[in-house]
């Protein structure tokens, strides 16, 4: 069971994918105490975490406790991609992954993220560069292709291998897709074919049922799951246990859901200051008040709340109602 990335044994491959404004170090630390394979940071734009703009390094704050993270970085060009992965290396990370999979514009009209797969050539450059610089085991992040007539993740992955990338996670949709349509998890076997080191399987997983069915039709050696995540930092571990054998996470309940959830509030306030913590969590607060099914006006109460300290209040009769039904369903 499982696989060695580098001197690391994953033992349970089920991994939290790389959120942007969500895979920060607090909730980073909440998935990990559940247990999980890897969780991997929010992407760090190489030129930004150069220049230290404000708020890159935030991204790239790894946690010492947390030993099994992977820092995502994004850019357009080998030297300065080379520098930042140094950089985060120094820093304590464990894992490098380089995203080449973001279909954001202001990332491909950059020309990086899902842009790369249109240039096989400057990427592998890029990824060259990448794993030349630092003894961590290198990753990559990639979709299907750019569009149906250009899948090219085989020919990728190969490549990337050949450069010395020790896995490849594929979100089984192509750039042009962005998030619609459904993951095609079986488009990712010609990737897993194509090379001998790790496939993982990304794209529409939010629980054991969707994780066997995309690891049967993938062949893929685990999966990474993103958004069906979100508000539920236990979904990792449920899924393992229902894939791997590995002991089931106790999933709060009642006082010990609004306790988590305070806690995790807490830490976003502390990690970001009050004013930017309070925005940011309130993505947070939505999810698990989804997870219960919160009455609209109550929960417009709670994400309105002038302080946080009204939030705390507020919380346990937000929060302490039985769970609805969980649809296998991701919202768009
Ligand atoms: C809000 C949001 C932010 C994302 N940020 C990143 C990112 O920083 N790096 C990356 O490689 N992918 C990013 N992705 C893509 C996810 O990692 C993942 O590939 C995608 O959501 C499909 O997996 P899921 O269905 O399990 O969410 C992002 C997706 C969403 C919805």
């Amino acid at each position: 069971m499982g696989f060695d990335l580098g001197d690391r044994h994953i033992a349970s491959p089920v991994f939290l994918a790389p959120l942007a404004g969500i895979t920060d170090l607090p909730f980073r630390t909440l998935v990990s105490r559940f247990g999980a394979g890897l969780v991997v940071s929010e992407m760090i734009a190489s030129g930004e975490f150069l220049t230290a703009r404000p708020g890159t390094r935030e991204k790239a704050e790894l946690g010492a406790a947390i030993d099994n993270t992977s820092v995502q970085i994004a850019g357009r060009e080998p030297g300065p991609m080379a520098e930042a992965a140094r950089m985060v290396a120094d820093m304590g990370a464990k894992v490098i992954d380089i995203n080449m999979g973001c279909p954001a514009k202001k990332l491909t009209g950059g020309y990086s993220g899902s842009a790369l797969m249109r240039d096989p050539d400057h990427a592998l450059r890029l990824i060259e560069a990448v794993a030349g610089a630092v003894d961590l085991p290198v990753t990559l992040k990639t979709r299907l292709g750019w569009d149906d007539n250009a899948r090219n993740a085989p020919d990728l992955a190969r490549m990337a291998e050949g450069a010395g990338v020790r896995m490849v996670v594929i979100h089984g949709r192509t750039r042009c897709q962005f998030y619609k349509g459904r993951a095609d998890w079986k488009a990712i076997r010609a990737v897993r074919d194509a090379v001998t080191i790790p496939v993982i399987a990304n794209g529409d997983i939010v629980g054991g049922a969707s994780a066997l069915t995309a690891l049967k039709l993938s062949g893929a050696d685990g999966v990474m799951v993103g958004r069906g995540a979100q508000g539920a930092p236990w979904r990792l571990a449920e899924i393992s246990a229902e894939i791997y054998g590995t002991p089931g996470p106790v999933v709060p309940e009642g006082p010990d859901f609004v306790r988590l959830v305070a806690d995790h509030h807490e830490a976003m306030l502390s990690f970001y200051g009050v004013d930017l913590g309070t925005r940011v969590a309130r993505k947070h607060l939505g999810w698990y008040m989804d997870r219960v099914a919160t009455p609209p006006a109550l929960r417009r109460q709670v994400l309105t709340a002038p302080a946080p300290e009204v939030v705390r209040t507020l919380l346990p009769d937000a929060l302490d109602r039985p769970p609805v039904a969980r649809s296998e369903r991701l919202a768009a």
